[in-house]
C-alpha cells in the first residue's frame, strides 16, 4: 500500500515490524525496521530502490496495486546492498528493458549478486540529472562509502526532497512514516544507534560529504532515508546531529564493558563505575557485561563516553572470548577522541590486563598507564587502585 509522501511522491516499501537482526546477526533491531523505496509520478515515472530479497514478490505485488509496471520510466538505484536491490531480480522480469539509474559501482555490485541478466544501466555521477518534466528533475549525489562504494543519494528538484538512501537512516519500524509521528525518543536512539554501527567507520568521509552538500545551499523540505522514519518536521535536524556525531562526538559519560570467570572482575568493573561516581557526580556511568548485554546497544553507549574501562580476567593466556570478540567490532567502528584503562583478575600467568591495553590501543583508544591487575579476587590493595586508574581517565580529555 502507497503511503503519500509530498507532492506526486509516494513511499511503496516494506515496514518489517518482525525483523530482529541486520547484517546477518551483526545487527540487533529492537524496534522494527523498513526498507523504503519511492514512487515518483511526474510526466515521468520513476522507481527509487526497492526492497530486501525475502519481501521481492510482495514488492512488486502491491506495487502493480498502485501502477501499471509499464508506467515506470525509470528505475533508480542508490545503493546495491540486498535490502534495497533484492526486489530488482522479480521486479526486472516484469520490465526488463526499463532503464536503472546508478553508479559504476552499483553496476558491480548488482551484477555481482545478481549476475549479468543485460539490465539496461545507466552510469552516473555526483551533479548529472534525470529531467522527471514539470520543472523538476532528480540531481544525483555520490555518497562513495556512505557506507558502500556504491553509495548515491538523489535530490529532486521543485519538492525538495533529498533520497538519502541509508544516509540519515534509522532500524525502526514507523507505520506513520514521518519523524513528526514517530516516537521522538525512539526514533533518536535508534537514528543513533544506526550511525554509531554503521555509518562511523566513515565519519571523516561523512563530514566531507556534508559540507559538500551544505555548500549546494539547496533547500530541504523532506529527507527521505531508506530505512525508517522520513524526516519531514525541520529535516535539517538530523542533518545537524550527523554533524556533530561524525565530528568525534562524546558526552560526559564513561562505560564499564567486562566480562568474567568467577565474579572478581565483576566486582572490579562495580568498584570503578562507582569510583567514577564519587569522583565527578555528573559524570553518566553505564556497566555492561559484554558476553550479556547486546553489542550494538553498548557500542551507542561507548559512541556516546569520553572515557572507558575494559576487563576481562586472564583465560587461556589471554582473554575472554567475549572481550576478545568485543574488542574486535569495537576497533571496526573507529571511535576517535576516547580515553580508555584496562583492568582483570588471574590465577597464574595473568597476561590479560597487558593483552587488554594492546587491542584497546589498536582500537584508536588512548589507554592509560593506570590499571587494575588481581590475584585471585579483588582485595584491599586492588580496589585502592582503583581511584587512581579512575583519576587518569577522568583526567584532561586526550590528545586528537
Ligand atoms: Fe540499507 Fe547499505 O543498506
Amino acid at each position: 500500500m502507497r503511503k503519500h509522501v509530498k507532492g506526486n511522491v509516494s513511499w511503496v516499501g516494506y515496514i518489517d515490524w518482525e525483523l530482529e537482526t541486520f547484517h546477518g546477526d551483526d545487527y540487533s533491531i529492537m524496534n522494527g525496521s523498513s526498507q523504503n523505496a519511492y514512487l515518483v509520478e511526474e510526466e515521468k515515472t520513476v522507481l527509487i530502490d526497492t526492497v530486501w530479497t525475502p519481501h521481492r514478490f510482495d514488492f512488486v505485488e502491491n506495487l502493480k496495486k498502485e501502477i501499471d509496471l509499464n508506467k515506470i520510466d525509470y528505475i533508480v538505484a542508490n545503493h546495491g546492498e540486498c535490502d534495497h536491490s533484492g526486489a530488482l531480480t522479480a521486479l526486472m522480469d516484469e520490465i526488463p528493458d526499463k532503464p536503472i539509474y546508478c553508479t559504476a559501482n552499483c553496476v558491480k555490485s548488482l551484477e555481482g549478486q545478481y549476475g549479468k541478466r543485460g539490465w539496461n544501466f545507466n552510469v552516473v555521477k555526483t551533479g548529472d540529472e534525470l529531467e522527471l518534466g514539470g520543472g523538476k528533475k532528480l540531481v544525483f549525489v555520490e555518497m562513495r562509502m556512505l557506507h558502500w562504494p556504491d553509495s548515491m543519494a538523489a535530490y529532486m528538484t521543485g519538492e525538495n526532497i533529498l533520497f538519502a538512501n541509508d544516509a540519515f537512516g534509522q532500524h525502526f519500524a514507523v507505520e506513520e512514516l514521518f519523524n513528526d509521528k514517530a516516537d521522538r525518543c525512539l526514533l533518536y536512539k535508534e537514528a543513533l544507534k544506526y550511525f554509531v554501527n554503521i555509518l562511523n567507520p566513515f565519519a571523516p568521509i561523512l563530514k566531507k560529504k556534508l559540507a559538500e552538500i551544505a555548500a549546494l545551499n539547496l533547500p530541504f523540505d523532506v529527507i527521505a532515508p531508506s530505512h525508517g522514519a522520513i524526516w519531514r518536521e525541520n529535516p535539517m535536524q538530523i542533518v545537524e546531529k550527523y554533524v556533530q556525531w561524525a565530528d568525534a562526538y562524546q558526552e560526559n559519560q564513561v562505560t564499564v564493558a567486562y566480562d568474567t570467570m568467577w565474579e572478581g572482575t565483576a566486582k572490579l568493573a562495580h568498584a570503578i563505575a562507582g569510583e567514577i561516581s564519587r569522583q565527578s557526580p555528573d559524570t553518566v556511568v553505564k556497566v555492561f557485561n559484554v558476553a550479556k548485554a547486546d553489542k550494538n546497544e553498548v557500542m551507542t553507549e561507548v559512541f556516546k563516553s569520553k572515557a572507558i574501562a575494559v576487563g576481562s580476567p586472564t583465560v587461556g593466556n589471554s582473554v575472554l572470548s567475549s572481550v576478545a570478540g568485543w574488542l574486535e567490532f569495537l576497533k571496526q567502528l573507529k571511535f576517535k577522541n576516547k580515553k580508555a584503562a584496562a583492568f582483570g583478575c588471574y590465577g597464574w600467568s595473568g597476561e590479560s590486563v597487558k593483552i587488554l591495553k594492546q587491542l584497546l590501543a589498536g582500537a584508536g583508544f588512548d589507554v592509560v598507564e593506570e590499571e587494575v591487575r588481581s590475584l585471585w579476587n579483588p582485595d584491599e590493595n586492588d580496589f585502592a587502585a582503583v581511584p587512581a586508574l579512575v583519576s587518569s581517565l577522568l583526567a584532561a580529555p586526550p590528545k586528537e
